[in-house]
């Protein structure tokens, strides 16, 4: 397995370019079922998630052309097999995405349960109950659902809980679906958005898009001639980024990204003492030399704090000043990073869901296990102003997130390089 060796201590400056969302990249491709004609995705991240999902859609008889520039050309006119196999979901629970658009376009999908997960149990509960309000047939059967309908019909779904990939399915399943759907209580993530206007631009009916409610006017098919559609900038891509400029007390410019989706990131990066200016499409962050100020956050569904930045903001407060008090409400047991960060000297209490953090002015390299994926990116961000050399290892699942992350921090000036197995 890969490593990363990093040298702590030099402060990041200059400017990055950041890549495509990986958490509309899988929604979208999986969209791309419900197309009658081939349609090309573009501002595709080169991560490991996206050819897992490529797997996946490949298995099922889809045609996919890639070209140098990362475009993808998914024609699922050849589809075959409406099925997600195990040894493809236990890798990337995203994979349950393909449920709602084989169901819906083709009246059947056969997806491998996701098991359990190192950030703690994330059932599928909310997805199956209302795909079966929808007139769906549900069994589970050998760590498999069985899904069949001979055609959804649309109805008011208010779900119990608010799920990102859980609304992603059902606006999906809905498109195709006889008549008017209502997702209630729907997740507001930028990536649903992009996922919506994405089914929109292939012939779809769907408005209330970024609110909580969103309405689905059913439609006979999906698909226009020529359709090129560009993934939205990787809003957690662009956070982690400016919390290593914040960490190491640096200054960048992170480019081709929007700060209109980072609004509660930015805030909080501010109270730590940032110096934050935008244009349109960039961010810089200027520490000006200084220590950040630990901040406390309660993470939430957007536009709240994303859970996955909380693990980067745990490390920067292990070495701010004063006393910051994070409260995870999204995931249960998602402080994985806490226990490697103490190893490096960070002073973490945890409480159930709250890590209370004293900032200290250093923390010493040590031996690093990467555990789940911003977990790990928080364990780099601490090694980036450790004092030594720190290995970190299992670094695949950083990879299934971050594009060429060594390539990214050395150009800022990081001390960084992959260990090849
Ligand atoms: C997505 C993101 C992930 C992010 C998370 C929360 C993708 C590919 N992944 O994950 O990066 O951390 O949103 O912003 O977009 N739940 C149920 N029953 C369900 C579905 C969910 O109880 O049927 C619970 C989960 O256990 C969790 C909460 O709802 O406690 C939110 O999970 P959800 O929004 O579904 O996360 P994902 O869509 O898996």
């Amino acid at each position: 397995m890969d490593k990363l060796l990093i040298n702590g201590g030099n402060a990041l400056n200059g400017e990055l370019r950041i890549s495509g969302a990986k958490n509309a990249a899988l929604p979208i491709l999986a969209g791309a079922l419900l197309s009658e004609t081939p349609v090309t995705i573009g501002n595709i991240p080169h991560l490991h998630d996206i050819t897992t999902t490529m797997e996946l859609l490949g298995r099922m008889g889809v045609q996919l052309t890639v070209d140098e520039k990362m475009n993808i050309e998914v024609d699922s006119s050849t589809i075959d097999k409406y099925e997600a196999p195990y040894e493809l979901v236990k890798t990337m629970r995203a994979s349950i995405l393909v449920l709602g658009p084989l169901l819906s376009r083709f009246g059947q999908a056969y997806v491998s349960l996701p098991g359990g997960c190192a950030i703690g149990t994330r059932p599928v509960d909310i997805h199956l109950d209302s795909l079966i309000k929808m007139g769906a047939d549900i069994k589970v059967e050998s760590g498999y659902i069985h899904a069949t309908a001979k055609k959804l019909k649309g109805c008011r779904l208010v779900l119990d809980k608010i799920t990102v990939t859980g609304t992603e399915n059902l606006l999906m399943a809905a498109t195709l679906a006889e008549g008017v759907t209502i997702i209630e209580n729907a997740a507001k993530e930028p990536e649903v958005s992009d996922l919506a206007y994405f089914l929109n631009k292939m012939g779809a009916k769907i408005s209330g898009i970024g609110t909580d409610i969103l309405e689905i006017e059913g439609v006979e098919k999906l698909g226009v001639e020529n359709l090129h559609y560009d993934i939205m900038p990787d809003r957690i891509e662009t956070g982690t980024y400016l919390v290593a400029a914040a960490i190491t007390r640096g200054k960048i410019k992170v480019k081709d990204t929007s700060p209109d989706i980072l609004d509660a990131v930015l805030d909080k990066l501010k109270e730590a003492g940032a110096k934050i200016t935008a244009g349109e499409n960039w961010i810089e962050l200027d520490m000006e030399g200084r220590q950040a100020k630990a901040v406390s956050l309660r993470t939430a569904p957007y536009p709240a704090f994303p859970t996955d930045m909380q693990a980067q903001f745990t490390a920067l407060n292990s070495v701010a000043e004063g006393v910051g008090i994070i409260t995870e409400t999204v995931f249960e047991n998602r402080f994985m990073h806490v226990q490697e960060l103490q190893r490096m000297g960070a002073n973490i209490q945890l409480e159930s869901n709250t890590a209370i953090c004293t900032g200290s002015e250093a923390l010493t390299a040590a031996p690093m296990m990467a555990t789940d994926l911003r977990a790990s990116a928080s364990l780099v961000l601490a090694a980036l102003v450790a004092e030594g050399e720190t290995l970190v290892d299992r670094i695949y699942h950083i990879d299934r997130g971050y594009v060429h992350i060594e390539e990214k921090l050395a150009q800022l000036g990081a001390s960084i390089r992959r260990i090849p197995r």
